[in-house]
């Protein structure tokens, strides 16, 4: 199969689909990469890198994406590249998609009449999303890192050192849920060797936690009371929280943050689902923060847009093996043979195959047992 890695054009956006890695991964398998030139300099992969493991480098956007049978992606397409969508019948087009939110991008998959596999919506047996956990992970390791950041004087924080010095308290960190993101914040803040209290509303989840952090944080089950206790006197508060399919629930009032020690740090990484704090609102990585009632906030929506090197190996090391088996076996074939990559399957030939992308956009839905 003749796979296409063509260069983001979202603003801000400096992913890429593929490694150096999963390049040899995919030529040592019979398969051709052509990826765009300049593709990986926004995750400081250069082009000879791609070269030395076997890519081709071609310089046209065009010339990629109708030249090959499957395109690799990070963001779902813009406008630009609507029209690139219909450049060779019957392509794969896999990346993250996000249908649901935008009718415009959904009706310009099913005018190309191509196979849209959505990164998103790939699920595991246990309901777990492969794809967007090393995300999370992402967002979840730098959220102690930015806050304890702003929590010096210069970030606009009360001069605290999170660490504390010998005779000098550590910051004490809470955090709200403790799904992917919060573990990763709780790693994170325990090596900072912070103060660290873990909510979540889920006690198997707390059980897990406690178990492997061995007594070196604190697990509290979640309610408004607890955590208006525990917040009242943070430093830093974390909010992590995800209901799935839900918006995010709002955790922390303005009164409470009214309360709270004035310089203390608040990030609200469940931003892109609403916020978990009441005044959250979305912002950006060149003005990340702003005050309420003495507190900063952080509320960035795209955290691992700062640190694209990593999240491109992160994401990259998590679709390589799906990519695989889609150059391998064809979709059609993959899709039979992993129940977990046929979830991801949004659009097939002008068809929406994804109910919840279907409902969301007033479109008619199709199962895609119907189009195997
Ligand atoms: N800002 C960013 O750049 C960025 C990046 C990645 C992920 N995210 C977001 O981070 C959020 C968390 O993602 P995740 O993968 O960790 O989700 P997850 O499902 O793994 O974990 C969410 C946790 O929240 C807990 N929870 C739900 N309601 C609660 C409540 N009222 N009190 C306490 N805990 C509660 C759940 O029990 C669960 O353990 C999501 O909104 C996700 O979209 C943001």
């Amino acid at each position: 199969m003749i796979i296409g890695v063509p260069k983001e054009l979202k603003q801000d956006e400096y992913r890429v689909a593929m490694t150096p890695a999963g390049v040899r991964e995919l030529t040592s398998a019979g398969h051709v990469v052509r990826v765009e030139q300049g593709a990986g300099e926004g995750s400081s992969i250069p082009d000879s890198e791609y070269v030395a493991t076997g890519a081709k480098i071609i310089p046209d956007a065009d010339e990629v994406w109708a030249g090959s049978d499957m395109v690799l992606k990070v963001k779902e397409p813009v406008e630009e590249e609507y029209r690139r969508l219909s450049l060779r019948s019957g392509q794969v087009l896999f990346t993250y998609l996000h249908l649901a939110a935008s009718r415009e991008c959904t009706d310009a998959l099913v005018a190309a009449g191509n196979v849209a596999i959505a990164y998103e919506t790939v699920r595991l047996p246990d309901s777990s999303l492969p794809l967007l956990t090393p995300m999370s992970e992402v967002a979840g390791r730098m959220a102690p890192i930015v806050a304890s950041h702003h929590l010096m004087r210069p970030g606009g924080g009360r001069g605290s050192l999170v660490c504390g010095v010998p005779g000098v308290e550590a910051a004490k960190i809470v955090i709200l849920g403790a799904g992917v993101a919060g573990m990763a914040a709780a790693t994170l803040a325990v090596g900072l060797h912070a103060s660290v209290y873990v909510l979540d509303k889920n006690l198997e989840r707390l059980r897990q936690v406690d178990h492997h952090f061995r007594g070196a944080l604190e697990t509290i089950a979640s309610s408004a009371h607890a955590i208006e206790e525990q917040c009242a006197d943070a430093d830093i508060v974390i909010g992590a929280v995800l209901v799935v399919g839900a918006r995010a629930p709002r955790l922390v009032s303005d009164d409470l943050v009214a309360r709270m020690r004035p310089g203390s740090v608040l990030v609200d990484i469940s931003v892109d689902q609403g916020g978990c704090f009441e005044s959250t609102r979305p912002t950006t990585h060149s003005d990340p923060t702003y005050m309420v009632h003495g507190s900063v906030f952080y509320c960035v929506s795209n955290m691992p847009g700062a640190v694209p090197h990593s999240s491109t190996y992160a994401l990259a090391n998590a679709t390589l093996p799906y990519t695989l088996e889609l150059a391998d076996r064809g979709w059609q074939d993959a899709v039979r043979l992993d129940r977990s990559l046929a979830e991801g399957v949004n659009v097939v030939r002008g068809k929406v195959t994804c109910e919840p992308v279907a409902d969301a956009n007033g479109l008619a839905y199709t199962p895609l047992a119907d189009l195997l």
